[in-house]
């Protein structure tokens, strides 16, 4: 098994490979004066059992052109099998048709990894796991959040409470109040489908005092971090914290998150950002050690 990272994920694909003890494929990336990508393999890869790291956060599209170049070169130069690795799955939030004469999206992304000749994927917390079944070849969806839950809990929020922003953050809150143990919660989140404002009903938890840890998938603007941390703060807690899987933090919004009474903001290197603290290297060492 060989490792090639792709550009948007060159840190993350060398520490997988490290942690796996094997070798890691350079790949060589120019871009035409018209904005167009130019992949490379700097090296043969014929016969090889082929991982490649590329994430799909923004830029998007780029980044997700890159991911389809990459695999069907690795399966035009005859690889022996391609993986893709992806933590952060673009589009996956839209996933059904809200309003008529919608795309859903995320079905023509999955198309496009297939058609491009992937043979197994593996991707972590996807936004929502119903996605899953509309992939053909092997998939995988694995949880970053004991990771950012024992890192939580070995730096002072052991026994926190959990709280989720929304039900589809709800089993990410139970996983890990198996590791805070502090109880958790859930809000329920009405996102308006035209101009994205988020409102969350009111509901009363047992957090006087406590510290929280609010965990979600996603921080793109943070505001739905900052209805939950509003919440908790309007409750009464003591400290609480913004914990995400893929910090895709647009333009203020660590500043949204910070300014609404949250201590401390953390996510993975599933994104590269100043907040990405916590490594998913080991996760997918595992799941790669697991025979395709
Ligand atoms: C949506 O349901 C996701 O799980 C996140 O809660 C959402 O994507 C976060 O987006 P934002 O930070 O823009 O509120």
């Amino acid at each position: 098994m060989i490792i090639a990272p792709g550009p948007a994920s060159i840190e993350l694909g060398l520490k997988i490979a490290e942690l796996l003890g094997i070798r890691t494929v350079p790949i060589e990336l120019k871009t035409f004066p018209d904005g167009e990508s130019y992949i490379r393999y700097t090296e043969d890869i014929g016969g090889e059992d082929v991982v490649i790291v590329q994430n799909t956060c923004p830029p998007q599209e780029v980044n997700l052109i890159q991911l389809v170049l990459l695999i069907d070169a690795a399966k035009d130069l005859k690889a022996n099998s391609v993986t893709a690795v992806v933590p952060y799955l673009a589009y996956a939030r839209q996933m059904k048709r809200s309003r008529s004469g919608e795309a859903v999206s995320i079905k023509a992304i999955i198309k496009l990894i297939e058609k491009a000749g992937a043979d197994r994927f593996i991707t972590v917390n996807i936004h929502e796991k119903d996605i899953l079944k509309w992939f053909n070849i092997r998939v995988q969806n694995l949880s970053a959040i004991p990771l950012l839950a024992n890192f939580l809990k070995d730096h002072g929020y052991a026994g926190a409470f959990s709280l989720a922003p929304d039900d589809g953050a709800l089993e990410a809150n139970k996983e890990a109040d198996k590791v805070l143990g502090g109880g958790y919660g859930c809000l329920y989140k009405d996102r308006d489908v035209i101009t994205g404002e988020v409102k969350a009903k009111r509901k009363k938890f047992d957090v006087r005092g406590r510290d929280c840890v609010v965990f979600d998938d996603i921080v793109s603007t943070g505001e739905t971090m900052e209805v939950a941390i509003k919440t908790l703060k309007n409750q009464d807690a003591r400290k609480v914290c913004a914990a995400c899987v893929h910090p895709i933090l647009v333009a203020g919004a660590i500043e949204r998150v910070l300014g609404s009474g949250a201590e401390l903001i953390i996510g993975t290197d599933s994104v590269p950002s100043t907040v990405s603290i916590v490594s998913i290297a080991p996760i997918i060492a595992e799941a790669l050690k697991r025979k395709a």
